[in-house]
């Protein structure tokens, strides 16, 4: 009679050569079935014939190779079923991933980042201010005090403590001129809020850039020549601007600098609502009491100040016909954008 040992070792060579379910049933059958080899050698044991410790130690061989036999066969199974798997859902290890979309910045994020390339390297500083401000910095510092109708122009949320979201990044000017002193130039840009009612150029929530220098003597020619050159690098190329005379509380002589419509080329659209120009870039020369409230004395020191649409920027750059596409959210606008730094 064959003993456990050479039961084992039969056993093990058999279960290497199974290649198939099939297989490894046979195998099953052969050995743990219920008339298998296993089976087979327990009935030829001669028990009357073993002391009780010859007992013993058959009993636990015995269970030994059963254990044995079942974990291999386990084990091969699990490995016949996960190669069916692959098989079965043809997966093609050498095949490229699906790889991750990247995101990418916001079209006006993507201009507000290019001028301040552009202002840093004119040497201005970049503040942020704040989104919610004072009634004193947003509008009586820049000369709109209480009854002033220019307050109508610029209706806005107010909260319940009194201060409001800011209408203009002009808010900056007077906190600027107190944090650095003259002389000084900076630019603010950020988020704007009007209660306002909205078309293709008009948003209740909208993006600036503030511009502030001050200094001994500083006059229009520095204003024209700073625009200039601010306008030349965004479009990277020329652009046909007008200026106008514009009338703003907190410059004197105060300017409208207008756009030649990009999106029409000037002959009328609903982007610039027929008219041929789109209003840009509000600017002027700093009032005097403007320069008081900053602490800064009127005599001695002169500046210009500029609040650029930053959101029309972007509309024109980009040839982008409505400005209310900027804050849909929708993923077929936003994705067209190059994902920028
Ligand atoms: C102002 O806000 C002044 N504070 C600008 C200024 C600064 C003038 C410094 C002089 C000196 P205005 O309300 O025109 O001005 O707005 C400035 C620019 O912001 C506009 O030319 C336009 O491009 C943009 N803008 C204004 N309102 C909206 C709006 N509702 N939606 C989108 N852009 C707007």
């Amino acid at each position: 009679m064959i003993s456990l040992d050479g039961l084992r070792e039969q056993f093990l060579r058999n279960v290497d050569a199974v290649k198939s379910m099939k297989d490894l049933e046979a195998v099953q059958i052969l050995y743990l079935g219920r008339k298998g080899l296993l089976a087979e050698f327990r009935k030829n044991i001669d028990f009357k014939s073993l002391s009780e410790e010859e007992k013993g130690a058959l009993g636990k061989g015995f269970n030994d190779i059963k254990i044995l036999m079942e974990n291999t066969l386990d084990e091969v199974k699990s490995t016949l079923d996960s190669g069916a798997a692959m098989e079965a859902h043809q997966i093609d290890l050498t095949l490229p991933g699906s790889g991750q979309s990247l995101g990418s910045l916001h079209p006006i994020t993507l201009v507000q980042m290019e001028l301040e390339n552009i202002f840093m390297s004119m040497g201005f500083a970049i503040e942020t201010g704040f989104d919610v401000e004072t009634e004193h910095y947003n509008f009586d510092a820049v000369n709109i005090p209480f009854d002033h109708p220019a307050r109508e122009m610029q209706d806005t949320f107010w909260l319940t403590n009194g201060m409001l979201l800011r209408t203009h990044t002009s808010a900056n000017q007077v906190r600027a001129l107190e944090k650095f002193g003259v002389p000084m130039k900076a630019i603010f840009p950020g988020r704007c809020f009007r209660y306002e009612a909205i078309d293709a150029t008009h948003e209740n929530t909208f993006y600036q850039i503030e511009g502030l220098m001050v200094d001994r003597d500083i006059s229009v020619a520095h204003l024209i020549s700073v625009m200039k050159t601010l306008l030349t690098e965004v479009f990277h190329r020329e652009v046909e601007v007008r200026l106008r005379p514009g009338y703003f509380p907190f410059v004197e002589p105060g300017f409208e600098l207008d756009i030649k419509c990009l999106i029409c080329g000037g002959v009328g659209c609903r982007s610039c609502k027929q008219a041929g120009w789109l209003e840009l870039l509000p600017c002027g020369l700093v009032h005097p009491n403007v320069l008081k409230f900053g602490g800064v004395d009127p005599e001695k020191w002169s500046g210009f100040a500029f609040g650029l649409g930053l959101t029309r920027l972007a509309m024109m750059k980009y040839r982008i016909p409505d400005t209310r596409l900027f804050n849909l959210g929708d993923i077929r606008v936003l994705e067209q954008f190059p994902s920028g730094v």
